[in-house]
């Protein structure tokens, strides 16, 4: 087996590879800034996935490398055009590819981004590879939907948490389940081991869009490479607002009520604010143990996969990597 970090380091050289190659390619103005968005970093979380998944069956772990890449690309085609929809100033501590370039061209290299993915998922030799893309192409067009009910929430005041659930379950869990099971089925794993690990990686996205959200208001900059406080700017619809919502008297819920409605606004004061409401009704710990339920459920699916506990423990440290993340 290999260790998460050896699964890192193999995917960062491949990751590599390809920047290279599509450095050469022409346009320069189409194929640059995709070179630059996937130079850029991150985690590489869910490659890593799809790779351990894999070698849960297999020794080797080439048979998951195209899907690795593919589901990697992908995700970062989502940031390119996340960024625009989210006005984000920052991504990875450098100028999201929109700012960097402009908004045409984060447009059209993510489209570019999107179509490389699929390519990328057909270099897979295996028998499964139909139901591979059939399950990459349902999720890539709900991660679609989950975005637009992000952006719909942004101008809605009534979102309930169930509506919430669904959608980070749409734009981000997805994804990450999407790239357990690819794994699993490039080694041709049994279904229902397959289908359990779509599970496990379904509870541990839902935690990781939940830290996601946490980490927006109580990080650091620089850790996170990202603006602080960037969700309660564009009034996004937070695990953390709607709790906040929920527990707050009515002249609190007024005063929040009050800064979504604000066309005009100083952004800091806007966060402080907030984020000032957000630590009387402490919001950081109920939503850490809001996403301890989640990674709960995880291990409860975690026991009901059949693997040896040998080969299936990588599953418990990558549920720790996630739930122990700081950016
Ligand atoms: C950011 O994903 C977008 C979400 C779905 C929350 P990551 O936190 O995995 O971003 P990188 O790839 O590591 O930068
Ligand atoms: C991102 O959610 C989900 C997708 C990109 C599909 P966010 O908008 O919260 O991600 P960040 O915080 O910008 O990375
Ligand atoms: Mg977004
Ligand atoms: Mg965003
Ligand atoms: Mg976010």
């Amino acid at each position: 087996m290999y260790t998460i970090n050896e699964l890192q380091s193999f995917i960062s050289a491949e990751i590599d590879k390809e920047i290279s190659r599509i450095g050469q390619a022409e346009p320069k103005n189409l194929y640059e800034p995709v070179g630059y968005a996937l130079g850029m970093g991150g985690k590489r979380l869910r490659p890593v996935m799809a790779l351990l998944s894999c070698n849960l069956f297999s020794n080797t772990v080439e048979n998951a490398i195209p899907a690795a890449l593919a589901i990697e690309v992908f995700h970062n085609f989502t940031l390119l055009h996340d960024d625009i929809m989210d006005k984000a100033e920052i991504r990875r501590n450098r100028l999201p590819v929109y700012k960097k370039y402009n908004e045409n061209v984060a447009i059209l290299s993510g489209d570019a981004m999107s179509i490389m993915a699929y390519n990328y998922l057909l270099r897979c030799e295996s028998s499964d590879t139909a139901q591979m893309i059939r399950l990459f192409s349902q999720t890539a067009l709900e991660v679609c939907e989950g975005q637009q009910l992000d952006m719909d929430f942004e101008s809605r005041t009534d979102v309930s948490i169930s509506e919430y659930m669904n959608m980070i379950r749409l734009k981000t869990a997805v994804l990450l389940a999407c790239s357990l099971k690819l794994g699993a089925l490039a080694a041709h794993a049994p279904a229902k081991t397959a289908d359990l690990l779509y599970v496990f990686g379904l509870n541990l996205g839902i935690a990781f869009q939940l830290q996601d959200d946490l980490l927006d208001v109580f990080s650091d900059q620089g850790l996170l490479g990202k603006r602080i406080g960037g969700d309660i700017v564009s009034n996004k619809k937070t695990f953390l607002l709607l709790k906040a919502l929920e527990l707050s008297d009515t002249d609190t819920q007024k005063v929040i009520q009050d800064w979504l409605g604000k066309d005009r606004f100083d952004a800091d004061e806007k966060i402080q604010a907030i984020t000032g409401i957000y630590n009387n009704l402490n919001i950081k710990e109920i939503t850490e143990s809001f996403i301890g339920d989640f990674y709960q459920s995880a291990l409860n699916v975690y026991e009901e996969i059949d693997l040896d506990r040998e080969v299936k423990s990588v599953l418990l440290e990558l549920a720790e990597v996630i739930m122990k993340r700081d950016h």
